[in-house]
């Protein structure tokens, strides 16, 4: 079996890489699960693939029963997080239980957090199987839900013990939740690691095919990338802030068009507009520019859209929770494979920036 370790003292645990659901229990057996499991999924995951986990682990003698919640961004709230808590009490858990999160990145923020709360605090598993979940949402324990239109406003750290990941899952994923996921792979490539940036470059097709072993190679160095990150910084106080980059402009983005664009393909946006303000304040070269750009167009980026107000978009970004007293805070490619944070954009550069990405 693959696998790599997040280091984080006595929150460490482990990453496990599969084409298959096959190997959980062992893994399950290896981190010392109870046999009282439950399993947290969504509406859309029940009809795809909780049959077969919950097949794998009654088999294997584990008390295991499922409660799914409706599928969907609008329902991650305290309210399907108390659903996942009553699930936990009817099903009798104690301290001694564990919740194994089973779908995207909305069941995992979710069931940690149910995890995190419930009898304050029992151990959960994650098996991401979204693209975004699998590259990003499921390693470095944040856990949450959204609130009186704030996303992720209430929430915990917990870290999983540990995370499974089937890249086979992905087949069933619709292409443009694929599309989106790529949006943190890419993001990953051109915070910290140049070579994994070219290969993205060059196995493109194969990516897009889905070939196991390019998806198993992909994930495994999305993930040391984003561990390594997280093991300097658990607690999000510093480095953690590169892994936001596109995301200063892409969130306001988001939010401006309401939402009919995923968050990957405004991330995608967010990371043009944050490349070109790197570039004309010649920090990255123009030629570094462009291969971002064909880079995410070759994964079906739109690489240019059409905007909304400027002035309501840098309104957004003011009153995102991520800027601290309406200072932005932009992290800029010093060049592919290195970043470093900012306070000192100005709004010009970032009204040039806006214009460049728009239609
Ligand atoms: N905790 C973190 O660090 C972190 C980081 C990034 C994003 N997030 C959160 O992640 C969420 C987005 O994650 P997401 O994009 O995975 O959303 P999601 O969980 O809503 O999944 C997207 C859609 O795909 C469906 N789906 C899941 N797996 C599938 C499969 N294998 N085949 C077919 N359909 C499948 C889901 O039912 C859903 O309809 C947001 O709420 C965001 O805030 C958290
Ligand atoms: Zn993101």
């Amino acid at each position: 079996m693959e696998q790599m370790t997040v280091n984080l003292g006595q929150n460490s645990y482990n990453i496990s890489f599969h084409t298959d659901f096959n190997g959980l229990c062992a893994v399950l057996e290896e981190i010392g699960a109870p046999k009282k499991l439950l399993v947290v999924t969504d509406t859309n995951v029940l009809g795809l693939y909780a049959d077969e986990v919950i097949g794998l682990l009654k088999r294997a003698g584990y008390d295991a029963v499922c409660y799914a919640f409706a599928a969907g961004e609008e329902n991650k709230d305290m309210q399907s997080v108390l659903g996942i808590c009553s699930a936990c009490m009817e099903h009798k858990m104690d301290r001694s239980s564990m919740i194994l999160a089973l779908g995207g990145g909305v069941v995992g923020d979710m069931a940690g957090f149910a995890a995190a709360i419930y009898m304050r605090g029992i151990r959960y598993v994650q098996i991401p199987t979204t693209l975004l979940s699998q590259s990003d949402s499921s390693v470095g324990g944040k856990t949450g839900v959204d609130f009186r239109g704030a996303k992720n406003i209430i929430g915990a750290f917990l870290q999983p013990k540990h995370v499974y990941m089937n890249v086979s899952a992905l087949k069933t994923l619709p292409k443009r939740e694929f599309i989106s996921g790529m949006g943190e792979v890419i993001k990953h490539g051109i915070i910290r690691d140049e070579v994994f940036f070219e290969y993205l470059s060059e196995n493109t097709r194969d990516v897009k095919a889905m070939k196991p072993e390019t998806l198993i190679y992909m994930c495994r160095n999305n993930c040391r990338i984003k561990a390594n990150v997280v093991e300097l910084d658990e607690k999000e106080s510093g480095v953690r802030a590169h892994l936001n980059f596109g995301h200063t402009i892409g969130h306001a983005i988001e939010s401006a068009v309401n939402f009919s664009r995923t968050h990957g393909e405004c991330v995608g946006l967010g990371m043009i507009a944050a490349s070109y303000i790197a570039e004309q304040r010649g920090m990255i070269s123009g030629e570094e520019l462009e291969r971002i750009i064909d880079l995410l167009d070759s994964y079906g980026f739109d690489t240019r859209a059409e905007l909304p107000d400027f002035d309501k978009i840098i309104e957004i970004m003011r009153s995102d929770k991520k800027s601290v007293s309406g200072t932005l805070k932009f992290v800029l490619p010093v060049h592919i494979g290195e970043v470093k944070s900012v306070c000192d954009v100005r709004d010009e550069e970032i009204l040039n920036a806006l214009e460049f990405i728009s239609m």
